[in-house]
């Protein structure tokens, strides 16, 4: 038994999480899982309507849960960096969840703007620190307005803080069994602070207590340039947050784009969240149009998270067949099938 806490959000988040609680509820049945939802109401609609973001009270309760599951979260009417940061971000930080977890796969029948690559050849995940670096918020605006203005945005990287990071990377690598390496996306030869931190923790806890686990290393520019000419080089890549924010929208373009491109923000001690990384998408709000996928792969990792492995596995599979036997494309609007028939066709091949 899992108590889920169920935080839809904003625009098409209630559309894709609804098919998202359709597939968790069908694969219940069969599974023998009980999964309790308690949902929430939080995102832009809440905040214009009350001027609330996340009540100290609703954070609190949202420790107590197995596992948290967002939609999407954003408004249009309200200004950038105000949902970000008071309910995505402060999810983040509150909780600890110091993980960012984005498999990168490329699935049968899926088109890849890549040339002549394969999903034998997209299959990697990022590991992306996920309460650190320049989102940690340090640094500030001095003389505002003036000709004289300051901003400074500093990034913290603390020893704990990347050796847990790097640590879970590995474990991961480790019981993923596939290339059995991990590559350290780094900027050695300009942020020598920070990739000097990165990379000695890399290499002393990599070489001391993962020795089964090859240790790689490439530049966040080389990064890029791979991921598009040879993706097939990488296994886990593991990198600090701001990095790994933008090389994983790369990677979901990969994989075919947002419409199938899922997370998981992790504590491994405590509760984590999962969510697809799509974003609101408020012009296709309520057309039941958009690709409910990613949000169904997300539940998915949700239970994989929980352990339970052989249910995150039938998930997986059926989303490979309902890309591979029908639909035309991932995008909105062309994918053949509305939001509810993806989700019907997952529930057929469960
Ligand atoms: C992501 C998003 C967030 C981030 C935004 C919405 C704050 O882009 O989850 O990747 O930058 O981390
Ligand atoms: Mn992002």
């Amino acid at each position: 038994m899992y108590n889920i806490a169920v935080i839809a959000g904003d625009g098409i988040g209630p559309e894709v999480i609804r098919e998202g609680l359709k597939v968790l509820d069908a694969l219940s049945d069969t599974e023998g899982l009980q999964l309790n939802y308690t949902h929430y109401d939080l995102g832009g609609e809440r905040y214009l309507r009350t001027g609330e973001i996340l009540p100290d009270s609703v954070l609190a309760e949202l420790r107590n849960f197995d596992a948290i599951y967002l939609g999407a979260i954003g408004h249009p009417e309200v200004k950038p960096g105000i949902l970000e940061k008071g309910l995505l971000l402060r999810l983040r930080f509150e909780l600890d969840l110091y993980i960012n977890l984005r498999p990168i796969k490329l699935f049968p029948g899926v088109e890849t703007p890549l040339k002549d690559k394969g999903p034998q050849d997209i299959d990697f995940v990022v590991v992306r620190e996920n309460t650190e670096g320049q989102y940690a918020g340090a640094g500030g605006i001095l003389r505002k307005g003036t000709p004289h203005e300051i901003a400074i945005q500093e990034s913290v990287c603390t020893r704990m803080g990347v050796e847990r990071c790097l640590r879970y990377a590995f474990e991961y690598a480790r019981r993923r069994n596939k290339g059995k390496k991990v590559t350290l996306c780094g900027k050695t030869n300009v942020l020598t602070y920070v990739f000097d931190l990165w990379s000695r923790v890399f290499h002393e806890v990599g070489a001391r207590d993962y020795p089964d686990i090859t240790r790689d290393y490439a530049h966040v520019d080389a990064t890029v340039m791979w991921m598009v000419k040879n993706p097939e080089w990488f296994d886990v890549i593991v990198t600090e947050n701001m990095f790994g924010d933008i090389i994983t929208d790369l990677g979901a373009m990969l994989q075919g784009g947002m419409g199938i491109a899922a997370g998981g923000n992790i504590n491994p001690g405590g509760v984590s969240m999962f969510e697809p990384i799509g974003g609101s998408a408020p012009k296709y709000t309520g057309q039941n149009v958009v690709n409910p996928l990613a949000a169904i792969g997300a539940a998915g990792m949700m239970l994989d998270t929980l352990g339970e492995t052989a249910a995150a596995e039938k998930i997986e599979k059926a989303i490979m067949k309902v890309c591979e036997k029908h639909l035309k494309s991932l995008a909105a609007g062309q994918m053949g099938y509305t939001t509810q028939e993806v989700g019907d066709l997952v529930v057929k091949y469960l």
